[in-house]
């Protein structure tokens, strides 16, 4: 019998929250050498470490055993890894985010979404179907190692809380349908690098200081992300004097945060247009993003 949409989706997640579990044991029982810098520089220029080759791996290993998932394309790999020529779906994956926070015993966590290809399954896959517009993600989401083991996902305008039961051994769903909250309890950006910002953004930051709104940033984008689902606020990674594109990744992380936030109402945009809308010209391009509560008419974001 031909599998719907969402019976292929249910067999992806399956294999997510597998994952989860499996890479959670791996940081919690941390090697001497998990840390350790492989000396490897990612595409976009940070260090690799060997937390993320192993999540790599594992998340490879899992996703070969669906047939349906044509390829992965990963933000510690140059190009896609072809899983299945004739596969149905593409899967983006930033194996562990915030890996560096591994050493500081802080949190971290793993992002991903899924795309239908474009090409016809006897043809070769190509551009047309790595880089798809965000609006094109079919689901995206995040698992969170935090105080808690969390997964995060959005399916269209459902998303969904599951947090992980170490009695039942499973993930228990603890929010449907969830929608932020329109109030700015927290902002969260490295304000570290407020010289190189533009005045729209150092007005925007004198703004939220006059009303007293906290300041919060991990330095690990799930963590940040998350607090700001939870609670309301926004998270900023603007460009910079010498990143004019900002910092993080489009297809690996902006895009499926985006999808995310968006189906729990919330805004994301490059500072121009919203992010589901930027049409991709590279698999680890980067852009300005400011995500969170839809706070944009009042601070004319
Ligand atoms: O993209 C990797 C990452 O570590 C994110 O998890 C985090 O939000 C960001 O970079 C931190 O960058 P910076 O150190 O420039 O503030």
């Amino acid at each position: 019998m031909k599998k719907s949409l969402n019976d292929e989706v249910e067999i992806i997640l399956k294999k997510i929250k597998e994952i989860g579990i499996n890479l959670q044991k791996v940081i919690y029982n941390i090697p001497s050498d998990i840390n350790e810098n492989t000396k490897i520089i990612n595409p976009t220029g940070d260090i690799t470490f060997n937390i993320d080759l192993i999540a790599q791996k594992e998340i490879t290993t899992k996703m070969s055993q669906i047939p349906q998932i044509a390829a992965i394309i990963s933000e510690e790999e140059l190009k896609p890894i072809i899983l299945n020529k004739k596969g149905k779906y593409i899967l983006t994956i930033d194996p562990i985010d915030g890996s560096s926070n591994v050493e500081y015993n802080g949190s971290c966590g793993t992002i991903f979404s899924l795309y239908k290809r474009k090409s016809q399954k006897d043809q070769e896959l190509s551009d047309k179907d790595y880089l798809q517009k965000g609006k094109d993600q079919i689901f995206a989401g995040y698992i969170f190692y935090g105080s808690s083991l969390v997964l995060v996902y959005a399916i269209e305008k459902n998303m969904e809380i599951f947090q992980y039961n170490y009695e039942k051994k499973m993930f228990i769903k603890i929010h449907e349908n969830f929608k932020i909250k329109n109030n700015l309890k927290y902002y969260c950006i490295n304000e570290g690098y407020s010289n190189h910002f533009n005045d729209k953004v150092k007005n925007l930051l004198q703004n939220f200081k006059k009303e007293n709104i906290s300041l919060r940033y991990s330095g690990a984008l799930i963590a940040d992300i998350h607090r700001i689902l939870i609670s309301g606020g926004i998270f900023l990674y603007p460009s910079t004097t010498n990143k004019q594109e900002g910092k993080l990744r489009l297809m690996f992380e902006n895009n499926p945060l985006a999808y995310i936030m968006k189906a729990a109402g919330g805004i994301a945009t490059d500072g121009n247009i919203d992010v589901l809308e930027i049409s991709p010209k590279s698999l680890h391009q980067t852009t300005p993003i400011f995500i969170g509560s839809n706070i944009s008419q009042k601070y004319n974001l």
